[in-house]
């Protein structure tokens, strides 16, 4: 992908691209991140325990709300832990063959140890509380990925570890107000993951005002996306995958776990 200018990249991303400045067009960390993907085939060997906690260590140095700092990062070093991780995230084939994971933690406890700490009330136990936390954690989670890639390591992102909230607050004892947003794979990659379209700067990028997405966006989106593959088009995809119910216990898990969500 090095030889890939960006703007070209972008062009294979979006359909089409801003006038990319001459001086970034070869520019190695743009480059790199326009061309990043999902990564789910890996090579057997697991990455070195010291090497995931530098990209761990470099990740928290992403931005946090407030400087709250509520979010961990767990690595998952055990191997009956990794393989629990494995069994409870079989209903995706691929992840059989994830050589490691590491799980991303809101943790709002600490925020109210502190409150407790100093002897200070707490009047922001509200949906907000639940809110920075989990940014904090999708913050960390991107970072990590791009810290990550950057040391020749692929990752996926598994949101399906909210479907097992309680097995995996007892595999980590995890407590009260601290939760998985996700976990990622990580491993080094056996293929070059996909660069896959998204859809067009029109519709994702707007100056000045907010501009509705219109039913030609989808369709523009949709060609451009299924061209040459006999793949469904994307938005009936989405649309079928959300027309079924799914984690609608969260919100009680959530609840249940000290947050109110009011
Ligand atoms: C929070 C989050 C959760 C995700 N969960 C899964 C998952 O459970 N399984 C999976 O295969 N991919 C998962 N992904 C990866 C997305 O499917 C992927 O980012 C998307 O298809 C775009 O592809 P790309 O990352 O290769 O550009 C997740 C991504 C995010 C950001």
């Amino acid at each position: 992908m090095s030889d890939i200018r960006l703007q070209d990249l972008l062009i294979q991303r979006f359909g089409q691209s801003p006038d990319v400045p001459a001086e970034l067009q070869d520019n190695a960390f743009l480059t790199a991140f326009a061309a990043r993907g999902s990564c789910r085939s890996f090579g057997a060997e697991p990455p070195a325990d010291h090497l995931l906690h530098t990209i761990a260590a470099v990740a928290l140095a992403a931005p946090s709300k407030s400087d709250l700092q509520q979010r961990n990062i767990l690595i998952v070093k055990d191997p009956g832990k990794t393989e629990k991780m494995r069994t409870l995230l079989a209903a995706q084939e691929w992840i059989a063959a994830a050589p490691a994971f590491v799980v991303f933690l809101a943790d709002n406890r600490r925020q109210r140890q502190i409150q407790d700490w100093h002897s200070e009330p707490f009047p922001n136990d509200h949906l907000d509380a639940f809110f920075n936390a989990s940014l904090d954690a999708g913050i960390a989670l991107h970072a990590f990925i791009t810290a990550a890639n950057a040391a020749g390591l692929g990752c996926c992102p598994i949101s399906t570890i909210r479907n097992h909230m309680n097995d995996v607050r007892d595999l980590f004892d995890l407590p009260d107000q601290v939760f998985a947003v996700a976990a990622l794979a990580v491993g080094y990659p056996a293929t070059e993951p996909a660069v896959s379209a998204r859809l067009s700067l029109d519709a994702t990028v707007h100056t000045d005002r907010f501009r509705a997405t219109t039913r030609a966006d989808i369709n523009e989106y949709d060609e451009r996306r299924k061209a040459g593959t006999d793949a469904p088009l994307w938005s009936l995809a989405k649309a079928r995958m959300y027309a079924r119910a799914q984690r609608s216990d969260f919100g009680a898990f959530i609840r249940r776990i000290g947050f109110r969500t009011d």
